[in-house]
């Protein structure tokens, strides 16, 4: 019986995406950092159980990290997607779920990790942008790629309308990524990722597009 832990602290859309995917999953459980989390109502909404881990009512990040690991635990999750779970997990966390913890990240990583990811596109110009599913590693947002997706920069972008071309993408590759994961299809290689039998797109983005 296959089972995932969502870790979330916010809005939840990444969330919703794993949840509608009609992934090949038995037992879903949703962990939130944030009581007041949106995703909580919409997992709630589809009958999705629901935890609170409030990071505020823990001293240190150690024992947050225990107590988050004691209630994921009781579930024995194959998975552990972070979807916007917006605390940074400690070394000996991340070594406990060590290639069975996933992150989607809003950029081409290595490119642009931690905050603001989209600002700092805008500020350096980048004329292609995009996110990143990986493995978590004891290194912020860095770790065995599993999918990406790459949207162009537009010249009228503000961080609200990239935020929203990346996020679109964002929801079409998490699924994908625990799709895979879920179906055996995903296995490390001196630390990348092999996806077996994966479809192969050959196009070409070119941001801004070429003209004769
Ligand atoms: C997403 O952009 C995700 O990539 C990042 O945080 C954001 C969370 O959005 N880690 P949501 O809560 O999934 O809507």
């Amino acid at each position: 019986m296959n089972s995932l832990v969502i870790l979330i602290s916010g809005r939840g859309s990444n969330m919703e995406a794993l949840l509608e995917a009609a992934l090949p999953i038995e037992n879903i459980i949703v962990i939130s950092s944030n009581p007041n989390a949106g995703g909580l109502e919409i997992a709630k909404t589809r009958r999705i159980k629901t935890l609170i881990v409030d990071h505020r009512t823990y001293p240190d990040r150690a024992s947050f990290d225990a107590a988050l690991a004691e209630r994921i635990d009781r579930y024995q999750p194959d998975l552990i997607a972070l979807a916007g779970f917006m605390r940074v997990l400690s070394d000996s966390f991340v070594n406990r779920y060590q290639g069975r913890l996933m992150n989607i990240h809003p950029s081409l990583l290595p490119a642009f990790p931690g905050l603001n990811p989209h600002k700092s596109a805008l500020q350096e110009g980048v004329r292609i942008h995009g996110c990143t599913v990986h493995f978590v590693t004891s290194q912020v947002d860095h770790g065995p790629i599993v999918i990406q997706a790459a949207v162009p920069v537009l010249p009228d972008d503000t961080e609200e309308t990239l935020a929203a071309r990346v996020l679109q993408q964002e929801h079409r590759i998490y699924p994908q990524a625990v799709r895979w994961f879920m179906e055996g299809r995903l296995k490390f290689s001196f630390n990348r990722v092999e996806v077996s039998k994966p479809t192969i797109c050959k196009t070409i983005l070119f941001s801004p597009g070429l003209q004769k």
